[in-house]
């Protein structure tokens, strides 16, 4: 296998080009665990070699899942009900939202990312001077990174939310499942709405995130769906807007985000539910352990990966190789900003649901995941807690 030190040999052209393979390589045997290396390697390929999701449209993806129906429309989960009531209630109208303010991401008084969040020193001494202007144009790109990524991430969950509201078993989960696809074109709506009117930039979806959609749509299992969909990719997201919220001076972005974390709280606290006894009562211990491994995986993958790599070949690709973009992306303040929070959110909710046994811990330590261990789950805080909490810091 091509290692580090045979790319680091390669002239500057070469490397730029084979660099993206060996990343993807090195993804898909990072596991032991040969049944998840088998259910995501398909999802590697067509996402990081083939770059499904930058082929133009459209994406087709089959999908395998078996559609639960009930004639006898039990009321079976008192929670997921209680969820349901309360997505009724809070259901709101993104036309709302305060769409007169004039957003200009170049002005350093209304900056979406605060002006710390990239190391500017850092790219200095790797050789790379900006101008004043350049610097809040960079931030700016990847401001509109980070939200388009939201973007196609809540695309993602627009259809992952529609299969998990047929697969599900449980009749009250199918209720609330409906308002979750509701809550989801609406996220879709007021994000896609705000790239195109107010940033006028949209960038393509990162081939980690792809990979991480292309899994979970394409797997039959709905558990499967559930956890990467409900737990991972929304928990994180829950973090990355809460980190967002906190950053951001501009009042219409703030607004938004402020809506939309109280929904995905609510779908949060929904996976929490659904998958919490079903893995401890239902599952094997090897299949337990596969959702665990398959959980750790995910979450590397966003760890490591998710590094703004489409805001690289934009600027840098001809100054920076691959590596050094990603050295500069991972140590600046904001990215680990995004990171601290991503995983405060996350982990408590992989521990609730019984994916972190004494086996995995380990690892999660080594990736210096495990100081979250302690915090509060998102069956134990409200979307209304959550921004307070996020107000107050
Ligand atoms: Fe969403
Ligand atoms: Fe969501």
């Amino acid at each position: 296998m091509i290692t580090d030190k045979v790319l680091d040999n390669l002239p500057q052209e070469i490397r730029r080009r084979v660099e993206p393979y060996v990343e993807a390589v090195q993804l898909m045997t990072a596991t032991n665990n040969a049944k998840v290396l088998r259910s995501m390697a398909p999802s590697g390929v067509r996402g990081l070699i083939l770059q499904r999701g930058k082929q133009g449209v459209p994406t087709l993806m089959p999908s395998h899942h078996k559609v639960h129906f009930d004639w006898t429309y039990p009321n079976d989960q008192p929670e997921m009900r209680e969820l349901y009531t309360r997505a009724k209630e809070q259901q709101w109208n993104g036309d709302d939202l305060p769409w007169h303010i004039d957003v200009d991401p170049e002005n350093p008084e209304k900056q979406i990312l605060s002006k710390q969040f990239m190391d500017f020193e850092a790219l200095r001494s790797a050789g790379i001077r900006l101008t004043d202007l350049e610097e809040r144009r960079l931030n700016s790109s990847v401001a509109s990174w980070m939200l388009s990524q939201f973007l196609h991430g809540e695309q993602g969950a627009l259809f992952a939310a529609a299969q998990v509201t047929e697969a599900v078993q449980f009749f009250d989960g199918k209720l609330y499942g409906s308002t979750q696809v509701v809550d989801e074109g609406r996220h879709v709506e007021v994000f896609h709405r705000y790239l195109d009117t107010k940033m006028n930039k949209l960038y393509q979806i990162n081939d980690n995130l792809f990979v991480i959609i292309d899994a979970l749509i394409q797997d039959s299992r709905w558990d499967v769906k559930f956890l990467g969909m409900q737990i991972m990719v929304e928990g994180l997201a829950l973090g990355a807007f809460g980190t967002m919220y906190q950053m951001t001076k501009e009042p219409l972005l703030k607004e938004l985000l402020k809506m939309v974390i109280q929904d995905e709280a609510r779908h949060v606290h929904y996976g929490v539910l659904a998958l919490r006894d079903h893995f401890r009562y239902e599952l094997s211990e090897s299949e337990r352990r596969e959702r665990e491994d398959w959980a750790f995986e995910v979450a590397l993958l966003m760890r490591n990966r998710f590094l703004s790599f489409e805001v690289y070949e934009e600027w840098f690709e001809h100054k920076l190789t691959r590596k050094e973009w990603a050295a500069f992306v991972t140590a600046s303040p904001g990215f680990a900003l995004f990171r601290q929070v991503m995983f405060k959110r996350l982990v408590p909710n992989l521990r609730d649901i019984g994916l972190m046994s004494d086996r995995i811990k380990p690892h999660y330590d080594r990736a210096g995941l495990m100081e979250y261990f302690g915090g509060a789950s998102a069956s134990q805080l409200s979307g209304d807690q959550m921004i307070a909490e996020l107000d107050a810091a």
